[in-house]
């Protein structure tokens, strides 16, 4: 399969965001994701698409006594390993479609940015349901149906070259789009919000918490920040299985 962060150029790209070299605190995400992470002590924790490891080591910071981070790109893997080793941690370049899911096994499955790159998301819904164990928590971050229904994925800008609106097309049409980032072309898929929650339902998950990610005041000073509160860019939402 391919995938844009085995690109040497999208690689170095991506290195050079602020979340790639500061890590959570820089992520405009964090302050509303950690506080939906259950207690993590004793447990059992699955990233998928776990990228540098970022979310892996928190959780073993948390007190997991086993984390499996997933990523398809091996380049990510091996930044992962140099960034975020741990006892209890381990890394593996395995597709979050391919991976096996053992029936019962995880306490908490957690995924950051990676959702919008699967297509058939709700096969991932059924098998992480399936790998939880009664009670356990799945926690994500995916780009929003808004962001992800963007023409093109980018702003209409007026002649001086500020962003004018979020233009929102073929809404009710989920699959493939072709957007630029990082200077480079990614495909992603679209999925609307119904399929994403019902989704859920209907695998079986009860919904805990549905939140838009609002960049924190105190980073409203940087590039590009205040226009993050006109359209949403994040959907986290935290899902359970019954106990
Ligand atoms: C935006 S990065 C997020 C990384 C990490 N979760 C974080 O928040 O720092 C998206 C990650 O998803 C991975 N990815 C994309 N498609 C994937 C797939 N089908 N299976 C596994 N990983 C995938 C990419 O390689 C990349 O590391």
């Amino acid at each position: 399969m391919n995938n844009e962060y085995d690109n040497e150029r999208f690689f170095e790209e991506y290195a050079k965001m602020p979340r790639s070299r500061d890590g959570l605190s820089a992520a405009g995400e964090w302050h509303q994701l950690k506080p939906l992470f259950p207690l993590l002590q004793g447990k059992t924790v699955l990233d998928l698409g776990c990228g540098y490891g970022w979310h892996c080591f928190f959780a073993a910071e948390q007190g997991a006594v086993r984390v499996l981070g997933l990523d398809l790109s091996r380049k990510m893997i091996e930044e992962a390993e140099k960034r975020h080793a741990g006892q209890q941690i381990e890394y593996r370049v395995c597709g979050i479609e391919e991976y096996e899911y053992p029936e019962n096994r995880w306490d908490c499955v957690v995924s950051n940015l990676a959702l919008h790159y699967i297509e058939h998301i709700e096969n991932v819904f059924q098998k992480v349901h399936r790998t939880l164990k009664p009670g356990g928590v799945f926690l994500f971050n995916i780009e929003h149906p808004v962001f992800t229904a963007g023409v093109g994925q980018d702003w209409i800008y007026t002649e001086t070259g500020k962003p004018q609106y979020w233009p929102v097309d073929h809404y009710f049409i989920p699959g493939e789009r072709s957007t630029r980032f990082l200077g480079c072309d990614v495909v992603k898929q679209h999925h609307t919000l119904t399929q994403i929650l019902m989704g859920l339902l209907n695998n079986g998950f009860e919904l805990e918490a549905v939140e838009e990610a609002e960049p924190p005041a105190e980073m409203m000073s940087l590039p590009g920040m205040k226009d993050e509160l006109r359209r949403p860019m994040m959907l986290l939402v935290k899902a359970a299985v019954r106990k």
